[in-house]
């Protein structure tokens, strides 16, 4: 392969910065996602739509009912809280946690009253968790692993695993930004087979899938105010790994072609786009 690197002709960086102000960093995003809140749905794909097989919670599934009913579970980004219902009608204690207070004002209302009482509300960040040190049984995490800088989610995630017990798991979403290069290809792909040009598919394909919204050599994504991570698989396995999970498992939530996706009406027979669902364990 006759590539360079142009790595070799750097010289060492001086590490510069090296105090990680965390708080800061959740800060603004926490407004920004605040203000999202309001028209979430009309923004963001939906993970438990009804059109989609949503392998997390087949992994939610794997818990035995009976044992669910003494578990601690904790939605970490909660959002609009979708996935709290299915948390709620199964499990004993249920922590609904996000950043963003109008996100947690939405979930207040998804559930109502009766079903809210069963949930304990937090206004945080997701790496606050050392008030829950080994108590938690089931974390989960649905898209929500999104802060751009890695030092917040390495933080992020070994804290997540001490908040859980030995034997407890994690499982999760995570945006994918090798299946955002993959949905570009095919459309493109498709762009040529109905006889654009070489340049006219390029441009239509490049406009219609935001590229200029995404850092793809670093997985960002930055819409409006809100600042996002997109992961690649073989990222996520590793970052949690690094921070002491293990039996990690990745699989792919597949979107089929529909509506809220670019380009969706001539992608009909293409291999369909996804986000990375993952199931990681505490073992010690
Ligand atoms: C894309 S939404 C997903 C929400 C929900 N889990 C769902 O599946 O619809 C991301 C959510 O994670 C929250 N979030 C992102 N980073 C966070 C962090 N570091 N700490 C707490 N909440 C965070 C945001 O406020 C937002 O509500």
């Amino acid at each position: 392969m006759n590539r360079t690197r142009p790595t070799t002709r750097m010289g060492k960086p001086k590490p510069q910065n090296p105090e990680l102000d965390l708080p800061h960093h959740a800060d603004d995003q926490a407004n920004a996602w605040s203000g999202s809140a309001a028209d979430y749905a009309n923004e963001f794909l939906d993970p438990f739509r009804d059109s989609i097989e949503n392998p997390l919670l087949g992994f939610l599934q794997e818990i035995d009912d009976e044992a669910a009913k003494s578990m601690t579970v904790a939605d970490l980004g909660c959002g609009t809280g979708p996935l709290l219902p299915h948390l709620v009608d199964r499990f004993g204690t249920v922590i609904a946690l996000d950043f963003a207070e109008g996100m947690l004002d939405a979930c207040r209302k998804r559930l109502g009253p009766k079903r809210s009482a069963k949930v304990r509300y937090l206004n945080r960040a997701m790496h606050e968790l050392d008030d829950l040190k080994v108590s938690v049984d089931v974390a989960a995490a649905v898209n929500s692993l999104v802060m751009p800088d890695p030092r917040v989610v390495d933080t992020t995630l070994r804290n997540i695993f001490e908040a859980l017990k030995p034997g407890g798991r994690f499982v999760g979403v995570v945006p994918s930004v090798d299946a955002i290069h993959h949905h570009s290809l095919m459309l493109w792909d498709a762009y040529l087979d109905q006889g654009y040009s070489l340049e006219e598919s390029e441009r239509l394909v490049a406009t219609h899938m935001e590229h200029s919204l995404y850092d793809f050599a670093f997985g960002k994504f930055e819409f409006g105010a809100i600042r996002q991570k997109f992961w690649q698989p073989d990222e996520l396995a590793f970052k949690l790994r690094k921070a002491g999970f293990e039996n990690v498992e990745m699989v792919k939530l597949e979107y089929p072609w529909d509506e809220s996706l670019a380009g969706y009406k001539i992608l009909k027979n293409h291999p369909k786009t996804w986000d990375w669902t993952f199931k990681a364990f505490r073992t010690v």
